[in-house]
């Protein structure tokens, strides 16, 4: 237990986190015998990026994870289901997180009390998805695993999508993570559904998720 109540666990972070599954399974794939990116686009809370650095730290592999996150308030009190109006996420959680001082603060709360060391572990930017990833392309760092789950509009996930897909100037080949996916591929966010089936076609539901896997995954 720790002062305020609750374990040191990434279980006691609020979000929205029901992709374990796939973490585990690209942790699995990553390699032990070099360097490998990962990265969260949309972090909230912290808890699919306290549950993710877990598993990468127990897997004892040479992992880098980012989590990048603008953590802006921009929560719209007169929000209704509609894409036009609805926040970009967690209106439910606004007043409480503008408690601790804004969602940022929220953020570095709830990983310091519940998620210390996978705190530490992290490479934590406050930026949008695409300028983490200009920066790693930049680096010429492709990542293993990407997940998105940050702004839920067509056009915001329409340019992470891009963002993660690179062409290489030789040769002309697309390149894009071995892992990438996002969540909150449902009915209720549109603007996901639409972004992911003009770049990738109608994928399959894994869950509220969608994923492209690599074929020859293997526990390594
Ligand atoms: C649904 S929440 C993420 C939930 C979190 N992954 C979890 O499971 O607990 C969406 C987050 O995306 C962030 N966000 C919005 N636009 C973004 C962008 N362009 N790039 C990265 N994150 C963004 C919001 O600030 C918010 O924290």
């Amino acid at each position: 237990m720790v002062e305020g109540g609750g374990d040191v666990s990434w279980k006691e972070l609020p979000g929205w986190f029901d992709w374990s599954e796939i973490v585990d399974r690209a942790v699995a794939d990553a390699p032990r015998d070099r360097p490998s990116v990962f990265v969260e686009v949309g972090v909230a809370f912290g808890r699919s990026l306290a549950y993710t650095a877990r598993k990468c730290i127990d897997s004892g592999k040479p992992i880098t994870l980012w989590g990048v996150d603008p953590w802006i308030d921009d929560w719209n009190p007169d929000w209704d289901q509609q894409d036009g109006t609805r926040p970009t996420w967690g209106a439910e959680h606004a007043g409480w997180a503008r408690e601790q001082g804004g969602p940022f603060s929220a953020f570095l709360k709830m990983m310091q009390t519940h998620a210390p060391e996978e705190l530490e572990f992290c490479k934590v930017v406050r930026a949008r998805g695409v300028d983490l990833a200009a920066m790693l392309r930049a680096r010429v760092e492709m990542p293993h695993f990407v997940w998105i789950d940050g702004d839920h509009r067509y056009e915001g996930v329409r340019a992470d999508l891009g963002s993660w897909c690179w062409r290489t100037g030789v040769d002309d080949i697309l390149l894009r993570p071995r892992w990438f996916g996002g969540h909150d591929y449902t009915v209720d966010f549109r603007g996901v559904q639409r972004a992911v089936h003009e770049r990738f076609g109608d994928l399959p539901q894994l869950g509220s998720s969608w994923l492209l896997a690599p074929v020859d995954e293997a526990a390594k």
